[in-house]
C-alpha cells in the first residue's frame, strides 16, 4: 500500500484545486476526497492533472475511513460556505463543526501522520456561527494528539477584492465595509496554498498556528486607490455602515447570513497580521494587491 499520499479535501473549491496543483507540480502522489455531486468539471480537472479520485464526504464517517487508507498528510480546505451550502443539509454545523471533527477523527484512527487544517485569522473573531465552528475544531484537532498545522489566513483578496461583496473596482463602484479605513492583510489564496503546501515538510510548521497575510496591511481606502491607478479609473466609492452590519450580525436567522454579517463587520474592524516572522521560516513569494489589481488592467 502507498504510505506517501496526500489526501486533499476540498480539491474541487478554490484554494484546494490549487493545492492540488501545487502538489502535483512537485510529483507528489495526490488523493482528492470528492463528493458524488462534485461537478464534474471540476473533477476532471483534478485528473486531468494526475489526481486520483476517492468518493467521500465529511458529513459520512464510513467514506472517510475508506479515504484515508495509507494517507500520510491529510490537507483540508472544505467550507459550506458560501458554495456547498445547503442549509439543513450541508451546512456550518454538519460540516464545518461536526464534519470535520468527523475528519479528525477518522484521520487519528486511519494513523495518518499530520493534518493541516485551514482556519482563519485569529482577528476575524466576532461570535458568529463560522468562528465558533473554527475555533471548536482548531481546538479538537490541537487535542488531538495528531500532528498539526492550522493555516489562519486573512481575506482572500480574490473573494474581498472582488463585486461578491460589494468591490466592483472593474465596473468603479465600491461599497466598503464600514468606513473602510481599517487595515487588512489582503492574501491571494494562491500564496495560502503555497503555505499549505510547504507545511507537510517544513518542521516550523509541525503542531503549529499560521497567521497568514499579504506583504501589506491595506485598508479597504488604500485599495481602491491602488485599483483607481491599475485601472486608470475614479471608483465611486460608498459604505455599508457598522450599524447595518451589526444589526444584520443581530437579526440573521440563517447561520450562513449571520456569519456572512459577522465576516463583514470583521472587516470593518480590520485585520493586521505581520509576516516578516513567518517568511523567515517559509520562502513564499507573497502576491501585493497591487499586482492582483493590474491583473484586471
Ligand atoms: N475566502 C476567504 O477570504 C477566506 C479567508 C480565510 C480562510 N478561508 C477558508 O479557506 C477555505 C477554502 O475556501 P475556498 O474559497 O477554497 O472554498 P470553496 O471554493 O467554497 O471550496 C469548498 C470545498 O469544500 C467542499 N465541501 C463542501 N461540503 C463538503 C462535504 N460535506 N464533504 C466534503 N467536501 C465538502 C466543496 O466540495 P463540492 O464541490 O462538492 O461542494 C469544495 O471542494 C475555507 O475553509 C474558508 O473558510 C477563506
Amino acid at each position: 500500500m502507498e504510505t506517501s499520499s496526500v489526501l486533499v479535501a476540498g480539491a474541487t473549491g478554490l484554494l484546494g484545486s490549487e493545492i492540488c496543483r501545487l502538489l502535483r507540480a512537485k510529483n507528489l502522489s495526490v488523493k482528492a476526497l470528492v463528493r458524488a455531486t462534485a461537478d464534474p468539471v471540476k473533477t476532471g480537472e483534478l485528473v486531468k492533472i494526475g489526481v486520483q479520485l476517492v468518493q467521500g464526504d465529511l458529513r459520512d464517517k464510513e467514506t472517510l475511513s475508506q479515504a484515508l487508507q495509507g494517507i500520510k498528510t491529510v490537507i483540508t480546505s472544505v467550507s459550506s460556505m458560501p458554495f456547498s451550502y445547503n442549509p439543513g443539509e450541508n451546512d456550518i454545523q454538519s460540516v464545518d463543526e461536526d464534519g470535520m471533527i468527523n475528519l479528525i477523527d477518522s484521520s487519528k484512527s486511519a494513523g495518518v501522520g499530520h493534518f493541516i487544517y485551514t482556519s482563519f485569522s485569529k482577528n476575524l473573531d466576532l461570535d458568529f456561527p463560522l468562528r465558533n465552528a473554527k475555533r471548536k475544531v482548531e481546538k479538537h484537532l490541537q487535542n488531538s494528539r495528531l500532528t498539526y498545522t492550522i493555516l489562519r489566513p486573512g481575506c482572500f483578496m480574490e473573494l474581498w477584492l472582488s463585486a461578491a461583496v460589494g468591490f466592483d473596482a472593474p465596473n468603479e463602484k465600491v461599497n466598503t465595509c464600514g468606513p473602510g479605513a481599517n487595515p487588512l492583510a489582503y492574501i491571494s489564496y494562491k500564496d495560502v496554498a503555497k503555505f499549505a503546501v510547504e507545511s507537510i515538510s517544513n518542521p516550523a510548521a509541525k503542531n503549529a498556528v499560521l497567521e497568514l497575510g499579504g506583504p501589506q496591511n491595506l485598508s479597504q481606502l488604500d485599495a481602491v486607490k491602488i485599483f483607481e491607478e491599475a485601472l486608470d479609473k475614479k471608483i465611486e466609492v460608498g459604505q455599508m455602515p457598522i450599524e447595518a452590519l451589526q444589526s444584520q450580525l443581530d437579526g440573521a436567522e440563517d447561520p450562513m447570513q449571520k456569519s456572512f454579517s459577522g465576516l463583514m463587520l470583521c472587516v470593518a474592524n480590520g485585520d493586521r497580521i505581520d509576516m516578516k516572522e513567518i517568511l523567515s521560516k517559509f520562502p513564499v513569494e507573497l502576491t501585493s494587491v497591487k499586482e492582483f489589481a493590474h491583473s484586471f488592467a
